[in-house]
């Protein structure tokens, strides 16, 4: 058994951010609701206890709060941010709402840390700290003393060595914060005795025995992309039923070259059932005539249900739905309210209409590169676990106007061409993302000593940390001379390349 800490969730952005920073101190965690009981967190015997930021101020009606029994229990707790506030509520601080012109702060701020406060030991003494508060600590606990403080706000950190018990009003969870990470891992390792006895092996091994114990002797369903997030979750699942798992890949015709039949191959060899579903008449049959972005993504997305729903009854039964969701998937779907830029079609969650007896999400609390991690772990080859993200429409929304398989044959030429370019120059993870993409517009040229009339093909390559902003990439000229002189001499149609010099926003990554 590991050594754990649990992070208690009082509805903070950062809560999982948090649990992923315990983790890369190779301290096993887990995040639990605020409502959780007392006896619940402490019969995990944790070494330590995370309170996380939250959204409420401690006097709000029915605000998050906590088993006071908690603080008493002589585990050390870092309290952040509301977390910190709820501390000093619960042993008889004082917090206050900020006016405007005193302790409000949001951002980057210039923060001094005590060094004498374990959590700060041995770092500089000043900092940027990341702040996001309204209310902040007026009066500390009995026993309490301050270990860090900002222009506007004098009691950033606090801390009670007798007890053991941190407050930070900031969030060293978060990049900005200089040394953040630091910080906790030296709560971890240096308050708490964390051993730092955790690795990705022991996350496969948990996940694998928590799925057996769901699944019992059933069967679960897959939709594979081929994706990192799906093949990690079918060699997770694979490893925990085996055969017992039935992986169902839609071939919508819409893949990059050699895509579908790498897949198809790779499964062959595996120890699970294993389904290629060739529908790609269906798909170009429905997308003639479809020009509007929106209109492709919505018609393959159905299609795709259709599809998925058909082979389901074809190879099932199954009783559980497996689902390769991330963590930066849940956030994204618990962000409702905002406006739709694209509607994204990702295969997990869509088939209503089947029942299942329940969904297997082994991959919900990881981040993109832990799922990476936990392939490399499992075995999965590198060139599916360093894999680009690749829409769920495919080459549909690469492909600007309507569909053909014309259009198709071109950008998937020249997408290939692009990336085995890269690659020759050392550059395949030079940029996060990077993809050919057919532009409507056909301009004149001279080929041989002929007029030609053919389609442009723009270059588009990113670097971004979460793909919600995006920065294009620099890449050399001479790579994109040997692209561009390659595709436009391979790629029957193509004659005319640009390169997207556009970042996110305000431009999307993909062009539709
Ligand atoms: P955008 O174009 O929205 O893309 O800036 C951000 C990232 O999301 C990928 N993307 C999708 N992924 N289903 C997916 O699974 C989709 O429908 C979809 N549309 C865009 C895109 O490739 C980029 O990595």
């Amino acid at each position: 058994m590991n050594q754990t800490v649990i992070v208690l969730d009082f509805g903070g952005q950062y809560s999982q951010l948090i649990a992923r920073k315990i983790r890369e101190c190779q301290v096993y965690c887990e995040v639990l609701p605020w409502t959780a009981k007392a006896e619940e967190i402490l019969s995990k015997n944790p070494i330590g206890l995370v309170l996380s930021g939250g959204p409420a101020s401690v006097y709000a009606d029915g605000a998050p709060t906590m088993d006071r029994s908690l603080l008493d229990a002589g585990i050390p707790v870092l309290g952040i941010c509301y977390g910190c506030q709820l501390t000093v509520k619960l042993l008889g601080g004082e917090v206050k709402a900020a006016q405007a012109d005193t302790a409000r702060e949001y951002g980057r701020t210039e923060t001094s840390y005590d060094a004498d406060c374990p959590l700060f030991a041995g770092l500089p003494e000043k900092g940027i700290s990341w702040m996001s508060h309204g209310d902040y600590v007026s009066r500390l606990p009995e026993g309490f003393q301050v270990s860090a403080a900002t222009a506007h706000c004098p009691n950033a950190g606090i801390f009670d060595p007798a007890r053991r018990i941190f407050g930070v009003q900031f969030h060293p969870e978060v990049r900005h914060t200089d040394n953040g990470k630091e910080m906790i891992r030296r709560f971890l390792m240096d308050v708490c005795g964390a051993e730092g006895d955790w690795v990705m092996k022991d996350f496969a091994a948990r996940a694998v025995k928590e799925i057996r114990e769901k699944v019992g002797d059933g069967s679960v369903l897959l939709a594979l992309s081929g994706g990192v997030d799906s093949s990690v979750a079918a060699a997770l699942i694979g490893k925990a039923i085996g055969e017992r798992l039935l992986c169902i890949y839609v071939d919508h015709g819409l893949m990059r070259k050699n895509e579908s039949e790498e897949v198809e191959a790779y499964y062959a060899a595996q120890p699970v059932r294993f389904h290629r579903i060739d529908a790609k008449d269906r798909f170009l049959k429905g997308l003639k005539g479809v020009v509007e972005p929106e209109a492709k993504r919505r018609f393959i997305g159905a299609e795709f249900i259709k599809v998925f729903s058909e082979a389901a009854e074809t190879y099932g039964p199954a009783e559980f739905l497996a689902q390769g969701t991330i963590y930066p998937d849940v956030i994204e779907s618990g962000a409702a309210g905002g406006h739709t830029i694209k509607s994204h079609h990702n295969v997990g969650g869509l088939p209503e209409h089947i029942s299942f007896q329940s969904i297997v999400e082994p991959l919900r609390i990881l981040f993109k590169d832990e799922v990476r991690a936990l392939g490399r772990e499992l075995g999965v080859p590198e060139n599916i676990v360093s894999r680009q993200p690749f829409p769920g429409p495919g080459l549909a929304v690469r492909v600007i106007g309507e569909v053909t398989e014309e259009k198709l044959a071109i950008v998937r030429e020249a997408d290939a061409i692009f990336r085995e370019v890269m690659a020759q120059h050392g550059l395949a993870n030079f940029a996060d993302q990077y993809f050919a993409v057919l532009t409507n517009m056909r301009t004149v040229g001279v080929m041989g000593d002929e007029r030609s009339y053919q389609y442009t093909v723009a270059l588009r390559a990113v670097t971004t940390e979460d793909f919600m902003t995006a920065d294009f990439a620099r890449i050399p000229y001479e790579v994109l001379e040997e692209a561009s002189r390659r595709i436009v001499n391979e790629v029957p149609g193509a004659s005319r390349i640009v390169y997207d010099i556009t970042s996110k926003p305000p431009a999307t990554v993909e062009f539709e």
